[in-house]
């Protein structure tokens, strides 16, 4: 896929509103081996500072522990997503926060989980095993 589908608004410049009526349903980047995929609402170009929606079914998650090359932040929209290393539970409502360079993971969707998920900068130094070439968005400018 094209790196530009991937993001729904790419570029900083004034204010952003994205409808849930304006979702591109081909805009979905889906994670072939795992059942969840997220939708880029929108991405910083120089720093990969993010915003994003990710869907989990229940039962999928992030498989291993891994690490974050900025500070992540998750609030849960609908149903209930562990942090099985930390017993940390997100229900609708919550806010959680990883800091830069935390290990954390893996996680564990009890039931079909929706969250907005934001990095205020780079996702990773190194391309994660759970990741492919057409599931990491890297800023382009
Ligand atoms: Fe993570």
């Amino acid at each position: 896929m094209d790196n530009r589908k991937k993001i729904h608004i790419k570029t900083p410049m004034g204010e952003v509103h994205v409808s849930m009526n304006d979702l591109d349903p081909n805009g979905w980047i889906d994670f072939p081996d795992l059942a969840l995929r997220q939708y880029f609402l929108w991405i910083h170009p120089e720093t990969g500072a993010s915003i994003a929606l990710i869907e989990f079914a229940q039962g999928s998650g992030i498989p291993v522990q891994h690490t974050h090359a900025s500070n992540q932040f998750m609030y849960c929209i609908e149903g209930e997503y562990e942090y099985t290393d930390s017993k940390i539970v997100l229900r609708p409502g919550d806010f959680y926060m990883n800091p830069k360079d935390n290990p954390h993971g893996p996680t564990m969707a009890h039931k079909n989980s929706v969250l907005l998920e934001l990095y205020d900068g780079p996702h990773y130094y190194e391309k994660p095993s759970y990741h492919t070439s057409d599931t990491m968005v890297v800023p382009t400018k």
